[in-house]
């Protein structure tokens, strides 16, 4: 694969002196052009978004889009989407845009048509979820089942827990999900302490099924539902009962289908998924079957539709009006020939509490690398950092240090218009606080407060310095009608797109995940020094082999 170099590029160049020359001004900006707001406002599916409030002019947009253009975005696009191999260093398609693809669409890749695969595990899916609903799924005293467990860790738990808590007014009632994911301990005592083993399901979800802390957590999980069964006298101590009991509490997902039954869950019970699959592109795929027992078949369909509706959107928009292309691009500018590092996601939706968690896996995990495609080293910064706090509670936080520190850090703003509760204080509408409260706070970033403004307020001389707000913080607002299934896959996929943008500029492997290896094979290695095995503490750095030492001393 010719991996270009975007440096070399022209539009890089142009892109340079423009920026040499940069000198943010929102304020005349808004000014002097009143098309502004029109001409940077763009829909996506039900997504509004504004971009008029970034750091950001018409000639820097059309190099941004030129840039684009000649690093073959669209050529890249079209390769992922045809199901080309474009994850290099793991030698896998990447397609997780096939798992949203209508039911009858086609799309044959080494002879396979994967749509069709992928609606065969959906109706699996759409048929366990609607036995657990409906109550004909009986756990091993024929009790319904009352509080799905979802035990994965990263890509395996993130995308389901995240879209669980944005469309928690979406699930049945009466049914409970929880999600177990750290391999401290504390996690499954906690999240098991008050369940009933008789009405708990767990879902064990690992693409590899080899992961250390689902493992272990499935483990655990599994010896709490013999004990407690037992306890109650629904089981014996023999192998059949304790079988019996793993056949009716737990069910898998995974792409190693040979594990999982190593692992004593029978292949009926299991759900399975593809290596063209990332892990942090997965929430859509059988991953994502704890959403669908919660939610039920149809309101995950449309939950898939909403992914399916951006993918449209980026394949066929030009890129001058492609909303994942800008926004990815926006991020290049900012990291890249702005030199600002981090990100801010802000949802003003506190269903979207998780958002940005997920967010910090699917582009930290996906773009933080420091080698191009063909292992030379990078020509440019990668990868921004992604956090955030749902408004408002991040305005009484850090939103001081977005306002007036000395770094700036571009925040995307998300909110919708129709709340899921209606709340009224009184006469007013506290929803449309929340909403002023969005408002307000982007329109502060961007235009600030002037001296002479404070000044006029009649502020003390002394403390007027400190009462300015210097304006010129970029943010992206985007607004959508309601928190629906489909709004909440919208935004995900409009993230992965974005992500997958500037990947291609950067002409990294945003689908491997090499970073990750090191620590878990050093864990592996260290855990015997931790039990006393005196040659495995001997080979330690002097640092940990100390630390170690305290933690003996203390245990002791
Ligand atoms: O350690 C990182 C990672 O490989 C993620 O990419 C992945 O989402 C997570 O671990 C869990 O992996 P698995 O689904 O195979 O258990």
């Amino acid at each position: 694969m010719n991996i270009i170099d975007a440096t070399t590029t022209p539009a890089w160049s142009h892109l340079t002196d423009l920026a040499r020359t940069f000198d943010p001004d929102l304020r005349r900006w808004f000014d002097s052009d009143p098309n502004r707001v029109s001409s940077m406002t763009f829909t996506a599916g039900d997504l509004h978004v504004d971009l008029s409030k970034n750091l950001t002019t018409p000639p820097v947009m059309s190099a941004l889009v030129d840039l684009a253009s000649q690093m073959d975005v669209t050529k890249r696009r079209d390769a992922m989407f045809a199901g080309e191999r474009i994850n290099l260093t793991e030698d896998r398609s990447v397609l997780h845009t096939a798992l949203r693809r209508p039911r009858g669409d086609h799309l044959v890749v080494d002879g396979v048509d994967v749509v069709a695969e992928v609606h065969q595990v959906l109706d699996r899916i759409y048929d366990f979820a609607r036995q657990v609903r409906s109550g004909a799924w009986t756990g091993a005293s024929g009790h319904r089942i009352r509080v799905v467990v979802n035990i994965g860790i990263g890509g395996s738990d993130l995308g389901p827990a995240m879209v669980y808590e944005a469309l928690k007014p979406y699930v049945k009632p009466g049914l409970e999900c929880r999600f177990v994911s750290n391999i401290d301990p504390t996690d499954l005592a906690e999240k098991t302490r008050d369940l009933d083993p008789e009405t708990t399901l767990f879902i064990v979800v690992s693409k590899t099924f080899s992961t250390l802390e689902t493992l272990t957590n499935a483990r655990l999980a599994r010896q709490w539902l013999w004990d407690g069964l037992a306890a109650k006298g629904v089981i014996g101590e023999s192998e059949a009962g304790r079988a019996g009991a793993v056949a009716k509490h737990f069910v898998a997902v995974s792409t190693a289908l040979d594990k999982v039954a190593a692992f004593g869950i029978d292949p009926a019970n299991t759900f399975g998924f593809w290596d063209w699959v990332g892990g942090r592109y997965s929430v859509d795929s059988a991953v994502g079957t704890i959403l669908a027992v919660a939610l039920g078949p149809e309101l995950f369909e449309q939950f898939l539709a909403g992914f399916h509706a951006i993918d449209q959107h980026f394949q066929t928009e030009p890129l001058a009006r492609n909303v994942p292309v800008l926004m990815g691009m926006l991020g290049v500018w900012y990291r890249d020939f702005l030199s600002l590092t981090s990100h801010a996601v802000l949802p003003y939706a506190q269903y979207l509490h998780r958002f940005a968690a997920y967010l910090q896996q699917l582009t930290m995990e996906s773009n933080g690398k420091r080698v191009r495609l063909d292992g030379t080293p990078v020509r440019t910064d990668t990868g921004e950092i992604f956090w955030g706090e749902p408004g408002t509670n991040g305005q009484h936080a850090f939103y001081q240090l977005l306002h007036q520190g000395t770094q700036i850090v571009p925040a995307d703003f998300i909110a919708v218009a129709t709340p899921a509760n209606p709340l009224k204080d009184g006469d007013v509408d506290v929803h449309e606080l929340f909403l002023a409260n969005f408002f307000a706070q982007t329109k502060a970033l961007a235009f600030g407060k002037t001296e002479e403004e404070v000044r006029a307020e009649g502020t003390p001389e002394a403390i007027v310095p400190h009462r300015i707000f210097p304006g010129n913080r970029p943010t992206t607002s985007i607004m959508a009608p309601e928190l629906s299934p489909s709004v909440v896959g919208q935004l995900i996929a409009l993230y992965e797109h974005i992500t997958f943008v500037e990947g291609v500029v950067w002409g990294i492997d945003s689908f491997d995940q090499w970073g990750v290896e090191l620590g878990k094979k050093l864990a592996l290695e260290i855990a015997p020094a931790i039990r006393g095995d005196s040659a495995a503490l001997a080979a330690q750095d002097p640092s940990t082999r100390d630390l170690i030492g305290y933690y003996r001393s203390v245990r002791e």
